[in-house]
């Protein structure tokens, strides 16, 4: 059955699903999953944990105790595991990387999927942002966006992002790690970076956050 209180927002890194999402929450006053940062909590216990078993992991992972922040003075999302504010250690390309290895594995997808589903319902609706949210987190989603952008671009907004929080940047290593991450992500036999058939798809190169947010709105109210 189609759920008229679901929206998706798929794409490749660096195309302003985040901002998307966060804006439109804002406007609807709907509730945000931001999915990528569940895969990178995974990746940052990782390291923290010095192991690649993703059981042991798991077991760091206290299921009532995950729950996301809206940061009304940098309007970011911050994600909290049992207290401790994980923002800061997540956002970085290098546990980016190793979400995505986490990524291509059945038994992560499974677990991470039981705990995205358990959004739904939560508030008065839901945007959803990630890779597989209209393909198969919320295939009932009645709004499904996919967005995209050119590569040169998509790495200029990551810069942005990452200097915002502090971190330096170079550029081309940076253009390089994302393409990679893409191409996994696009190339993995479970959940791959697609559109869904129903979504609607926008390239948002040439697009502003507010034209991008008004386009999106008409579209949902039209
Ligand atoms: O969106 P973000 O860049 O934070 O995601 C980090 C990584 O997590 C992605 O490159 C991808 O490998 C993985 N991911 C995923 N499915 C999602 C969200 C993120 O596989 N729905």
């Amino acid at each position: 059955m189609i759920d008229p209180k679901i929206l998706t927002i798929d794409g490749p890194s660096g195309v302003g699903k985040g901002t998307l999402a966060k804006n439109l929450a804002d406007e609807l006053g709907w509730t945000v999953l931001d999915s990528g940062s569940l895969y990178r909590m995974v990746g940052y216990l990782s390291l923290k944990h010095n192991t690649k078993d993703f059981f042991k992991i798991r077991k760091k992972i206290n299921l009532e105790e995950i729950y996301f922040e809206f940061n009304d003075q940098n309007s970011n999302i911050s994600l909290f595991l049992e207290e401790e504010d994980l923002s800061n250690f997540i956002r970085n390309e290098e546990v980016a990387k190793l979400a995505s290895e986490f990524a291509v594995l059945p038994e992560v997808r499974d677990y991470l999927f039981k705990i995205q589903r358990g959004f739904r319902h939560k508030g008065k609706g839901l945007i959803a942002d990630g890779r597989d949210m209209g393909t198969v987190v919320f295939p009932e989603a009645k709004y499904k966006f996919f967005l995209t952008a050119s590569s040169e671009e998509r790495a200029r907004r990551r810069e942005n992002q990452l200097k915002e929080s502090g971190l330096s940047v170079n550029m081309r290593n940076l253009q390089e790690r994302i393409m990679e991450r893409d191409n996994k992500d696009s190339s993995r036999e479970i959940s791959p970076l697609v559109p869904a058939e129903d979504a609607i798809v926008i390239d948002s190169s040439n697009l502003g956050i507010y034209e991008l947010k008004s386009k999106v709105i008409e579209i949902i109210r039209s």
